[in-house]
């Protein structure tokens, strides 16, 4: 029999929380391009032309932004179970919340920064037929080619409060992620952020701290979703700017951590940044890394200047000008 070490198959999808459902929908779907697959009384349910399940991206109406959920699928029922005692026998469990639109039964579990997620392991795979079925059996609906075009959800990246990412690290080793890359200011002191995987993404979940927060305030930075090259990155920036959206950090370039060509927008409503990027690495090694970065040669930046880290030891939240409201 294979063996299989996972609790987690992959991130499956993240919900956010708008101070204006109806402006964020327009930007996601209107402007970033993806598809409205479901609603009910205070949530929509998006995904883009190349995700399979019904959502993976789920806005909410609420009076403040922000994170609401990180949605992880399990590996199996039986990885869902053996998840659920683990979570609960570290004190990290919330407990289980009733089916919603595209998944089954959930268990909510906080990671040690207080940021909240589910796991699951029922999950509605979602063909579509009519005028968005693909000619390719293996897509699920085909690629219309609209807004930005984002071809799939990649991963999210959130912060934490200083001294706090040693515990990070220590709760998603024990969730079964690999490590592929750490950050440090030096070796004499704990690192302060690191890249973490369960598949063969160069990151599903990346944790930074940011020496403005305040312990357990669970904040997100960003979201990405990958398109199938540079040149689609390039494309998608020429549109958002024709939008009248600005690249938070200029002209896309290149992560030196993770290698993906990059460019970030911000939507207003949710305060959470928007990452359309491609070309990172891929990790298949299940003891690959941790591959070392340190902070003064900018691991943000393989070409240029643009510095989250040096933002936000000048007082910026997420090295940003305008802070995330927290
Ligand atoms: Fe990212």
């Amino acid at each position: 029999m294979a063996k299989n070490p996972h609790y987690l198959s992959q991130m499956a999808h993240i919900e956010l929380l708008s101070t204006n459902l109806e402006e964020t929908t327009r930007f996601y779907t209107d402007i970033v391009g993806m598809d409205l697959t479901g609603s009910d009384e205070n949530s929509v349910y998006l995904r883009a032309w190349g995700d399979y399940f019904h959502h993976t991206l789920k806005i909410t109406k609420s009076d403040k932004k922000g994170l609401a959920q990180v949605g992880w699928r399990a590996d199996s029922a039986e990885a869902l179970e053996e998840c659920v005692q683990h979570l609960a026998s570290i004190g990290a469990g919330i407990g289980w919340v009733e089916a919603d639109l595209g998944r089954g039964k959930a268990y909510r579990f906080k990671s040690p920064d207080g940021h909240t997620h589910e796991v699951f392991w029922e999950v509605v795979w979602l063909r579509e037929k009519g005028d968005k079925k693909s000619i390719y059996t293996d897509r699920y609906s085909s690629n219309r080619r609209l807004g930005a075009n984002p071809r799939r959800f990649d991963h999210i990246t959130y912060l934490v409060a200083k001294f706090q990412y040693g515990k990070e690290k220590a709760f998603w080793q024990g969730m079964g992620l690999k490590n592929p890359d750490e950050i440090r200011i030096n070796d004499e002191i704990p690192p302060v952020g690191g890249l973490w995987t369960i598949g063969n993404l160069s990151h599903d979940i990346a944790v930074f701290s940011d020496p403005n927060l305040q312990q357990g305030e669970g904040v997100l930075n960003h979201i990405c979703y990958n398109v199938d090259s540079r040149e689609e990155v390039l494309l998608a920036l020429d549109w958002f700017t024709e939008k009248g959206y600005t690249s938070v950090w200029g002209a896309p370039t290149r992560h030196k951590a993770d290698e993906g060509f990059f460019f970030y927008i911000m939507e207003p409503h949710t305060g959470i940044l928007l990452e359309i990027y491609a070309c990172a690495r891929l990790i298949f090694a299940p003891d690959h890394g941790p591959d070392i970065h340190y902070l003064k040669d900018n691991p943000n930046d393989a070409w240029g200047l643009s510095n989250p880290f040096a933002e936000m030891d000048k007082g910026k939240v997420g090295g940003l000008s305008k802070p995330v409201d927290i």
